[in-house]
């Protein structure tokens, strides 16, 4: 069986007020669009046909490299004329699935049970139960329950308007079937469209049975017209995210103070999340790990029994078993901690590593550096890394000490258990073991007066 999945997107989206194609915008940092894409790609022997209009350049950019051929509408004549963009791509034998790229939160489970519905002398047709019916198409049905049209809401008799049984837009069918249709589609309605709906009218006329599915909620059929449907549909998607990690046995002091924008890669066990924080991209995350509040993590590997404390930023970096993170640090790309490291308040670490049991914990820069096993770097250390024009290594080996408020001008290597004076500017290798400072000789004045206010 071959699928053929066609993703409307050609709308305009003049109620999101924005001058980026509705498509594009995002659930969990990932466009509306790619979501579809992604839920249709899960299925097997399956060509993808995106139809687009509005801000077509900007929409093929952005979902760049995925697996789908593009069809331009250009002009939004409805739903019927999106999909005859496509017909000539459409095999008679394909199964096609027609999906909208501004429902985001469709289930694979719900397409694969369309898809089940169709057959030689039947379509598939996804309903959803309205509270509230306003704007969608009804699905109108004899006395028996069987299907017998959809009728869009501007077309719709006030008797037909309080049908609450809405039409979803997404449905499955044989290319076959859906061609013949497509070619005797009319625009004479309400809103001089081509409707893709007129297409389950012709089928019954057809002799054909139309087999409906409900959706499991609204929200799962729901498009996003505008902001408001945006932030709720985000608002379903992360409690969806958030009970899966809970069933995965992850604690969330407050699931609804979660987020999740990308995937996790490895999940360990034991895991405790206070409030606000934020997962991006893809991250790996140990055992008995916790993380404090208000903390973003991206791109990043969180080792065994590391505790990351309140505050932090990380991204793309690598925290080592028991190792000890913030609060208000950040790891930017590159930072690799290994075991027991103790990264504290203040501290920035940049495409440095930093090995076993060494510890930066107040109001340090380190960058492009190469720091050894049992290290301490006293409060205030900076590595000056850059000339404004290149950037250079600082290499600190294992066991140094390096004093408060040291500036280490690189390149530079402090030696295996050397120690560095406080408040000292090193600009020369400094020798292992030995103690190393440049500092100016400490006086005392003891004439002088401490200024005093003068008479007016
Ligand atoms: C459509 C259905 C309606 C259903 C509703 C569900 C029709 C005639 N009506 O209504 O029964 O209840 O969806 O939301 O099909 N699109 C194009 N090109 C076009 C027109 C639309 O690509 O020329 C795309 C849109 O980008 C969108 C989808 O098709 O992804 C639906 O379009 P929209 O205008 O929202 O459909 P409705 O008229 O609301
Ligand atoms: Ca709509």
């Amino acid at each position: 069986m071959k699928i053929t999945t066609v993703i409307l997107a050609a709308g305009k989206g003049s109620r999101m007020r924005s001058e980026l194609p509705k498509v594009l915008h995002k659930i969990a940092h990932k466009p509306l669009l790619q979501h579809v894409y992604e839920l249709s790609s899960q299925l097997n022997n399956n060509s993808i046909k995106i139809v687009y209009g509005h801000g077509g350049d900007l929409v093929k950019e952005a979902l760049q490299g995925i697996n789908a051929n593009w069809a331009e509408q250009k002009q939004q004549l409805g739903t019927g004329h999106a999909v005859q963009q496509v017909a000539d791509q459409i095999e008679a034998q394909d199964i096609v699935l027609i999906l909208y790229g501004d429902v985001p939160l469709l289930k694979l489970a719900t397409v694969e049970k369309l898809i089940a519905l169709v057959s030689d002398k039947s379509i598939g047709l996804l309903t959803v139960n309205l509270a509230n019916p306003t704007g969608y198409g009804r699905i109108v049905r004899n006395t028996d329950g069987k299907v017998l049209k959809i009728v869009e809401e501007k077309d719709a008799s006030s008797e037909e308007k309080l049908i609450t049984e809405g039409n979803t837009g997404i449905l499955a069918l044989q290319g076959g079937d859906l061609k013949r249709w497509l070619s005797q589609l009319g625009n004479s309605n309400a809103q001089g469209e081509y409707y893709l709906t007129d297409v389950i009218e012709m089928a019954v006329n057809d002799g054909f049975t139309v087999n409906t599915r409900l959706a499991e909620s609204e929200d799962e059929v729901l498009g996003v017209n505008n902001r408001l449907q945006l932030s709720h549909l985000e608002r379903v998607y992360q409690k969806e995210q958030a009970e899966k990690l809970m069933e995965l046995g992850v604690t969330l002091l407050d699931p609804t103070r979660f987020d999740i924008r990308g995937e996790i890669a490895h999940l360990g066990t034991d895991i405790i999340v206070d409030v606000n924080v934020i997962f991006e991209g893809v991250n790996s995350i140990g055992n008995n790990v916790k993380i404090g509040a208000n903390t973003q993590i991206k791109d990043s590997v969180i080792g065994d029994d590391v505790e990351i404390l309140s505050h932090c930023v990380i991204e793309n970096a690598v925290v080592g078993q028991g190792s000890r993170v913030g609060p208000y640090a950040r790891l930017r790309p590159e930072a690799i901690l290994a075991d027991h490291v103790h990264i504290g308040n203040f501290v920035e670490i940049k495409k440095s590593t930093i090995a076993t049991g060494s510890k930066v914990n107040h109001l340090s820069y380190i960058g492009d550096s190469t720091v050894g096993s049992q290290v301490n770097i006293g409060a205030g250390t900076i590595t000056c890394n850059y000339d404004g024009v290149n950037k250079f290594r600082t290499i600190i080996e294992d066991g140094a000490f390096i004093g408060s408020d040291t500036q280490l001008v690189a390149p530079v290597t402090i030696g295996k258990n050397a120690t560095i004076g406080a408040g000292s500017t090193i600009t020369k290798d400094s020798p292992e073991n030995q103690l190393t400072l440049s500092r100016s000789k400490q006086t005392s004045i003891a004439s002088w007066q401490r200024p005093v206010k003068k008479d007016k």
